[in-house]
């Protein structure tokens, strides 16, 4: 059905001395259910770009990454050919602006270190988006999420947005089940909170709608 998908999932982890780096909670379970889901549907190939995980798909090419740049590397190198992009990933926002070849040693009661912002992968897989190509992001918010969600979708130019609301009810990150929006330009869908394995089925649902909607000869294709 599609000639190629491309999957982002997992953390990245931005080392800060040999031993030390920063990181967060996602456990790479949202992209691997995705990467089944297509792999069971027969919907194409998948190369899976992850950052560390134990949530590796099977039968899909692998790409492992540890850093953001890393990851945008191997997305920079798989995006061209791919005609659904679906980024799962959980990218630190900042790396440390030195990486210390020694491992730090503790010496006063404070110490400050100094970030540097990551590149917004999927901003930039917007901006180069191509006719036919398909982009879907994933969203944490915490407040006013709609609107967020909205400005994101816009922003980087994207087709479909999953929205967690992060709360103590559904954490999201780490948890086996979810409770997500899917946020389109024209409207908002709530799903009730399930396995993600079950929402990645839900999500190609809609994926698999939109790329219908979006076919050769169909008058709305942008
Ligand atoms: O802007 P925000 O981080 O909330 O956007 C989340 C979405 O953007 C996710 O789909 C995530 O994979 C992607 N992202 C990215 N590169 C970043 C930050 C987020 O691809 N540096």
């Amino acid at each position: 059905m599609f000639s190629r998908i491309l999957i982002t999932s997992g953390p990245t982890i931005e080392p800060v001395d040999p031993v030390r780096f920063l990181s967060n909670r996602s456990s790479g379970r949202s992209g691997y259910h995705l990467a089944m889901e297509a792999r069971t549907r027969d919907l194409g190939p998948v190369t899976f770009v992850t950052g560390p995980t134990v949530w590796i798909p099977e039968g899909v090419e692998v790409v492992r990454v540890e850093t953001a740049l890393e990851m945008r590397a191997a997305v920079n190198e798989h995006v061209r050919q791919a005609d659904v992009i679906i980024m799962a990933a959980a990218v630190s926002d900042y790396r440390s602006v030195k990486y210390y070849p020694e491992k730090m040693k503790k010496s006063g009661e404070r110490l400050t270190l100094e970030l540097v912002k990551n590149p917004d992968i999927l901003l930039e897989a917007g901006r180069s988006k191509r006719r036919g190509q398909l982009l879907v992001g994933f969203a944490a918010e915490t407040e006013d999420i709609f609107a967020n969600a909205q400005k994101k979708l816009q922003a980087k130019n994207l087709d479909l947005l999953v929205l967690n609301e992060i709360s103590e009810a559904n954490p999201a990150f780490g948890c086996a089940e979810n409770q997500v929006f899917l946020v389109r330009p024209d409207g908002v869908q709530k799903l009730e909170k399930t396995s993600k394995a079950l929402l990645a089925a839900r999500i190609w649902d809609e994926i698999i709608a939109l790329a219908g909607h979006f076919a050769p000869g169909n008058e709305k294709r942008p």
